[in-house]
């Protein structure tokens, strides 16, 4: 059994010898959903740790369903043996990712090399259009493994479940440690954040002032194509980043402000956070070396439009970006009808066919 604790270090998630005998033949599901970080998590350390602290909102329509079927093997390997299947179709291409996220993970869950696995997963939300589909499909993952774990092992608390869970996403994708829980989830040491840690994410312990609460996030889809440059090339290339050190400062100040913000309601102040955050995720994607831009012109014209807009109506939209090219627009849900109508006069022309994802914040993973 898991005693009372509040930080686990990585030693306390290599689970103990369990007995995979009872568990001949099961299926496990979940859904999770997508995040956006209102700090931006950008360089990492080795082993999946972060350089510095982010914070996000969890969404709740964007999701990755995933179903685990489990056979236990007649003939054991020390071997994790999957197939994966994305909306039906057997896929080679996530099939490499989730052996390099099995590899990673297999130190925490040894009882994986006693089955075989089927993996049956689809998003509710277009792959790989900078909506971050690796943090919802990891965090599905990651669930689905942990009910296998809970199964083999009833002990095993909630608390320990989802801190678990949090902690193998992040070894799958860095953000998706995000994605278990919400509806605001801090992820990365911080002096000012109590049981803040570089291993998982928790969900913050305040409560959210009324203006944030249903806040919506309609997301723009400006461009669906693969990204010219992954994120784990972007992370990289902040190890040497000429303005990495000043970077990490001011997230972690941001982090403290923004805390600050969503306790008082401070919807302008919110405002100025959220983009200084976006634009400042790109400055470094712009000065690293090599160089690189994943804004589309439309990206541009949609942020000049927000601008002049907010200006005229004094509502309190504001715009985040992910690494990507389309525009996250954040707003209260008192100014979602006019909100929604500015969207649909004065942007859905700058969106790959006139696409818009209507979301808002979300609990976590189900
Ligand atoms: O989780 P990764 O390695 O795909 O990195 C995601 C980084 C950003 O989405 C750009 C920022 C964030 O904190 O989610």
């Amino acid at each position: 059994m898991h005693k009372a604790y509040l930080i686990l270090t990585t030693a306390q998630f290599i689970s103990e010898p369990l007995d995979t005998s009872k568990i001949a033949k099961e299926s496990f599901s979940s859904t999770a959903p997508s995040n956006i970080a209102l700090v931006k998590y950008w360089g990492k350390k080795e082993g999946q740790i972060p350089t510095n602290t982010s914070l996000s909102f969890t969404l709740k329509n964007c999701v990755t369903q995933t179903e685990l079927k489990c056979f236990r093997k007649e003939i054991k390997n020390n071997t994790i043996d999957f197939s994966v299947f994305f909306e039906g179709q057997l896929n080679a291409g996530f099939k490499s990712k989730i052996a390099t996220f099995f590899d990673r993970i297999l130190t925490y869950l040894p009882f994986l090399v006693d089955y075989d696995f089927e993996i049956h997963t689809q998003n509710t939300f277009p792959h790989s259009s900078g909506i971050a589909s690796s943090a919802s499909g990891m965090a599905a993952l990651s669930v689905c493994l942990m009910q296998l774990e809970k199964a083999l092992n009833p002990n095993i608390s909630k608390g320990y479940f989802n801190k678990k869970a949090s902690f193998i996403a992040r070894l799958g994708s860095g953000s998706a440690c995000r994605s278990i829980e919400g509806p605001v989830v801090i992820w990365g040491k911080h002096p000012a954040i109590k049981n803040s840690s570089d291993l998982y994410g928790i969900k913050t312990a305040f409560d959210l002032h009324p203006n944030f609460k249903n806040y919506c996030d309609s997301i723009l889809l400006v461009d669906k194509g693969e990204k010219t440059v992954s994120s784990s090339v972007g992370h990289g290339l902040m190890n040497s980043h000429p303005f990495a050190k000043e970077r990490f400062i001011q997230a972690n100040n941001h982090i403290e402000d923004i805390v600050a913000i969503l306790k008082k309601g401070a919807l302008k102040k919110f405002i100025t956070i959220v983009e200084s955050e976006a634009l400042t995720l790109h400055a470094m994607m712009m000065t690293s070396n090599p160089y690189f831009v994943l804004m589309k012109p439309n990206t541009l014209k949609i942020i000049n439009k927000i601008w002049a807009f907010r200006k005229s109506s004094n509502l309190n939209m504001c715009f985040s970006l992910d690494a990507g090219a389309n525009v996250h627009l954040l707003y209260p849900q008192n100014e979602k009808e006019h909100t929604q109508e500015f969207i649909q006069k004065d942007l859905l022309q700058y969106c790959e066919n006139e696409q818009v994802i209507h979301d808002s914040l979300g609990f976590g993973a189900q």
